[in-house]
């Protein structure tokens, strides 16, 4: 091992939380099997422009996906395999309820209980999220996240579930990344719903915020054991630009990316004076919002994959564009072009803690994709191992500091189809063959088990 690198996981302590993730719409396939209804990915991934083009950039859909709708027992048989203690799986809004409503369809949440006893029977413990993007569409065509309906129905699906699964489930997690459902889907259009609106950004924005406190509440009114996080995306920005600008710029992206989605959960509303754009949250609001929407959280979900460029711009109110880096900064890349900056996983840690208001945190993901190939049964990922080895080294340092992280969980168990960018990034500790569905273990998936006395070995 490098320095910078955590050489035994055993330093993170007996009590941590070793977990892999994925999500529903990745992996599960089957978008009609036992009364699903669709969601906007469904519709997303199957649009056509008049060129015959499709917003998934290798233009695969995710209709089987792994096919772990059906093979899901396969799968968790590996969580276990590779060592970790936790899976983390999201549920499909439109399996348990098809039009966003009630009636439940009970056969969609039959196939989740079903799940989740596979994990328990497994010793693997269920963390759940509740909404990973994967929206009904009816909810959708009745205005989505721009509607303000959306939180209520939101709530009552959130009752449905922990009703039904609270007697198993400890750990739930509320949302997926509210950024990218804001601004991947409503502003620059790259997610579904595929709109580009800064009204309908400021709506989504608030709705999802508001959805959040409120359903905090629904969920511990329904489940009142419940471990109640939600996760988010952190990326602390690099500001660049003349002089001070470069600081005006880095906290103008900081406003928007991470404080606007923290800050309405802890009561202390949106960031108007670092970012004025923000101002145009202001319609959305009503009277009580701001106390709806603060959290009632037993810990946050910290997810990291980069730092985001946020270059000065003179315009005013905006100041940046945040974006992707290049190579020129000299950081490695991913195959998606992502700057790997294990430090960032730190600052996010730190910036987080320093809120003071959360008493738990758990890193929900983290992971890379890289061009790699299955030669002779085996996939010699080594520059994954070194990416997690380099980013627990961050978490290792951040809980010496006194942040209270006591988890981490690894993106991803499968390669899976990853949204707009489709089925080529392979994000996986286990290769999947999306022909034949074999799976096969990387080298990263057997290190992990090599430290955490999973039973896989090469
Ligand atoms: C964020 C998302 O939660 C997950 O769905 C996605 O595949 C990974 N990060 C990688 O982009």
């Amino acid at each position: 091992m490098n320095p910078g690198e955590l050489a035994d996981l055993a330093a993170l302590g007996p009590d941590f939380t070793w977990g892999v993730a994925t999500a529903a719409f990745q992996i599960e396939g089957s978008p009609t099997a036992d009364g699903k209804g669709p969601s906007i990915w469904d519709t997303f991934t199957h649009q056509r422009d008049r060129h015959g083009r499709t917003p998934v950039k290798d233009g695969s859909t995710a209709d089987v996906a792994t096919d772990s709708y059906r093979r899901y027992a396969e799968d968790i048989a590996l969580v276990k395999a590779l060592g970790f203690g936790a899976y983390r799986f999201s549920l499909s809004w439109p399996r348990i309820m098809p039009a966003g409503i009630r009636p439940v369809n009970r056969r969609g949440l039959d196939h989740y209980a079903r799940v989740v006893d596979a994990c328990l029977e497994a010793g693997v413990e269920p963390w759940v999220t509740l909404f990973h993007w994967d929206l009904p569409q009816a909810l959708e065509d009745r205005g989505g996240w721009t509607a303000r309906d959306t939180v209520h129905r939101y709530c009552d699906y959130v009752t449905v579930v922990a009703e039904a699964l609270g007697d198993r489930v400890d750990h739930w997690m509320l949302f997926n990344e509210p950024l990218n459902i804001v601004i991947s889907g409503h502003v620059t259009g790259a997610m579904a719903p595929g709109r580009r609106s800064l009204p309908a950004y400021f709506a989504a924005l608030h709705h999802v915020n508001l959805a959040t406190g409120l359903g905090s509440r629904a969920l511990r009114a329904a489940d009142p054991d419940a471990t109640v996080g939600t996760t988010h995306y952190l990326s602390p920005p690099i500001g660049s630009g003349p002089g001070p600008l470069a600081r005006v710029a880095e906290r103008a992206a900081d406003a928007v990316l991470n404080r606007a989605f923290l800050e309405p959960l802890l009561g202390l509303g949106y960031p108007w004076r670092e970012s004025p754009l923000l101002l145009g949250v202001r319609p959305f609001i009503r009277d009580g919002d701001t106390t709806d929407a603060v959290a009632d959280l037993d810990f946050l979900g910290v997810q990291y994959y980069t730092r985001l460029r946020a270059p000065f711009l003179p315009i005013p109110g905006l100041w940046t564009v945040p974006r992707f880096g290049g190579a020129e900064h000299g950081h490695e890349l991913t195959s998606l072009g992502w700057e790997i900056i294990p430090e960032g996983l730190g600052l996010a840690l730190d910036a987080v803690h320093a809120y003071g208001a959360f008493r738990r945190i758990v890193v929900t993901e983290g992971g890379a994709s890289f061009p790699e190939q299955l030669v002779s049964g085996r996939v010699h990922d080594h520059r994954r191992i070194d990416y997690y080895a380099r980013h627990l080294a961050q978490v290792a340092a951040a809980r010496a500091r006194g942040v209270p992280v006591d988890g981490y969980f690894a993106w991803s168990l499968l390669d899976n189809f990853e949204w707009a960018e489709g089925l080529t990034p392979r994000f996986g500790l286990v290769h999947v063959d999306f022909e034949t569905q074999a799976r096969t273990i990387k080298d990263s998936g057997y290190w992990f088990a090599e430290q955490l006395g999973g039973s896989a070995h090469p």
